[in-house]
């Protein structure tokens, strides 16, 4: 049967990717890599150094797909949530067009992803639907096998020399889109803000919180601010206009700590 293996290889320093991954890495026929056609080449620049790095075995193909069209405009949670679900559809399809075509009956199959595939990556839920869809449209079977990785928010930890968790408490992975809608949750102490599109911790000035926030982290244009949020937001929000503003994207991650 067809393998498909999908392989965490950190959120940014070549150096995350570990020994399982490149294992995994050296075990694939064919790198199937979306191309996102935007401006985030660095991130497709980085996913080919990792395999530069760390594929020896020759022979091995790279099979661009083009990524499917994704409404961006909904305001809501809800309108997102559908979109999305839209989206992934379509990359279902695409998905397994690719695997029938591209891999033969016992071809070995590897998408990287970025971080680790079990925070906020579409990939192995794309494959769930794949596998709801059975054989329909000629979709062939595959299994999937799954490499962890390091993701932003273990590299935002180390960087920042945290644990994120108070002793025997909660905390929270949340996108800055929800935090703002839902507001603090209640009785978790910490917060980790994912996927903020715009400086959500702005919303928590005032109640003696502080911020440990990371943006490019493991990679060599790495931004790192800390301290009091009262004191520290506006900073934030400079740094990240400035950095976006230069390099055309931004991916940016914190620790929000209620007192
Ligand atoms: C689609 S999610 C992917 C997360 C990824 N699977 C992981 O394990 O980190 C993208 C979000 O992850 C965070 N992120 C990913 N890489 C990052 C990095 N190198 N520095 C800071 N934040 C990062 C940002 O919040 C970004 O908006």
């Amino acid at each position: 049967m067809r393998k498909i293996l999908v392989i965490g290889v950190g959120a940014g320093d070549p150096a995350y990717v570990t020994v399982q991954a490149v294992r995994a890495m050296n075990a694939a026929d064919v790198f199937f890599v979306v191309d996102k056609g935007d401006v985030k080449d660095d991130l497709v620049a980085l996913r080919k150094e990792v395999l530069d790095r760390h594929v020896t075995s020759p022979g091995y193909r790279v099979v661009e797909l083009a990524e499917p069209h994704r409404d961006r405009t909904p305001a809501t949670s809800a309108g997102y949530e559908s979109a999305v679900g839209d989206w992934h559809g379509r990359r279902a399809a695409m998905f397994a067009d690719a695997f029938a075509t591209e891999l033969g009956p016992d071809g070995v199959g590897a998408l990287l992803v970025w971080g680790d595939p079990s925070l906020y990556d579409s990939t192995l839920r794309i494959f769930d639907l794949l596998a709801d869809r059975g054989d329909a449209d000629g979709a062939v079977p595959f299994e999937v096998e799954v490499v962890p990785g390091v993701s932003s928010v273990a590299a935002l930890a180390a960087r920042h020399r945290i644990i994120l968790n108070r002793i025997g408490r909660p905390f929270l992975v949340t996108t800055g889109r929800r935090l703002r809608e839902d507001g603090w949750p209640d009785g978790v102490p910490d917060v980790v803000v994912m996927l903020d599109a715009g400086c959500a911790f702005e919303h928590f000035t005032g109640r003696g919180m502080t911020v440990y926030w990371g943006a490019y982290l493991g990679t060599p244009d790495e931004l790192l601010v800390a301290g009091p949020l009262d004191e520290v937001a506006g900073r934030i929000r400079e740094v990240r206009t400035e950095a976006r503003a230069r390099k055309g994207w931004i991916m940016d991650t914190y620790l929000l700590r209620a007192p």
